[in-house]
């Protein structure tokens, strides 16, 4: 038999993981990467067996309790009177859990005061390293998707999400990090104040407007209203990554699409 150093079998075990597409370490709790390497490394003690199958993530002592920092996110979110103002308040805000595993604030991107306001989901991993919402395959779709209706994020469009920090490993935002995230969301509809909103996918359907279930949601216009009182029209659409798992919904995605452009169109 063929003898493999630990050294070996640890370097054959990352080549399988890398060659299976597991190219990054996450787990279903935001880690603080920043403050890695900042304490003094813990000696290292030899796993029990129980230790070696059992990943335990130690909830964060320093972490704001989540009705406080819903409570913080409201008043800060209320303080801001321009886009400027509620981009740098998010930046600065520490509520949110999933900030301490980001590599960066993923606000928006387009043009402040646009009449087409898009809210998507989550920033996924090309939007967490360049800080811009929809910027990965899903996002490229989406830009031809506006192009069609004569919309660009570099004319006349402004494109957000429901939550600013990536999740780990792309799952779903719970419903905890969601409410966190909510009063900058309605402040920034409030601020931009568009003639129409697009809901891209079932999550921010879900967070705006409490309803679940986009195959019948879609294409069916209702109404946001934010804290203000004022009330926006918004339609929910396919999330452009479905399109591109399930292409034959494109043709709904269309008509979405035009409902939108004739609306805006309106008086
Ligand atoms: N999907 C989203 O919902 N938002 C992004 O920013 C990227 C992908």
């Amino acid at each position: 038999m063929v003898e493999v150093s630990e050294q070996q079998a640890a370097i054959a075990l990352l080549r399988w993981y890398a060659d299976m597409g597991i190219d990054e370490a996450v787990a279903t709790s935001p880690a603080d990467l920043k403050s890695w390497g900042a304490k003094p490394a813990a000696p290292i003690a030899k796993p029990s067996a129980a230790a070696a199958t059992t990943p335990v993530f130690e909830p964060d002592d320093d972490a704001v309790p989540a009705d406080e920092a819903i409570a913080q996110a409201k008043k800060i979110a209320a303080a801001c009177a321009t886009y400027e103002t509620l981009e740098a308040a998010v930046k600065e805000f520490d509520g949110c859990p999933l900030k301490a595993g980001a590599k960066n604030t993923v606000f928006a991107d387009g043009i402040p005061g646009s009449d087409l306001l898009i809210i998507g989901e989550a920033p996924g991993r090309d939007e967490d390293r360049t800080g811009k919402p929809f910027v990965g395959r899903a996002g490229q779709l989406l830009d031809k998707m506006l192009a069609a209706i004569d919309r660009s994020r570099t004319e006349n469009t402004l494109i957000s999400n429901v939550i600013y920090w990536r999740p780990p490993g792309n799952r779903t935002p719970s419903q905890i990090e969601t409410a966190i995230c909510r009063p900058f969301v309605e402040r920034l509809i409030e601020i931009t104040d568009p003639k129409v909103i697009m809901l891209a996918g079932g999550a921010p359907m879900q967070a705006l407007l409490g309803i679940t279930g986009i195959m019948r949601a879609r294409g069916v216009w209702r109404e946001i209203e934010t804290p203000s009182g004022k009330r926006y029209p918004a339609l929910p659409i396919f999330h452009p990554a479905f399109l591109l798992r399930q292409p034959a919904n494109k043709r709904l995605a269309w008509a979405d699409l035009q409902a939108v452009q004739t609306r805006l169109r309106e008086d």
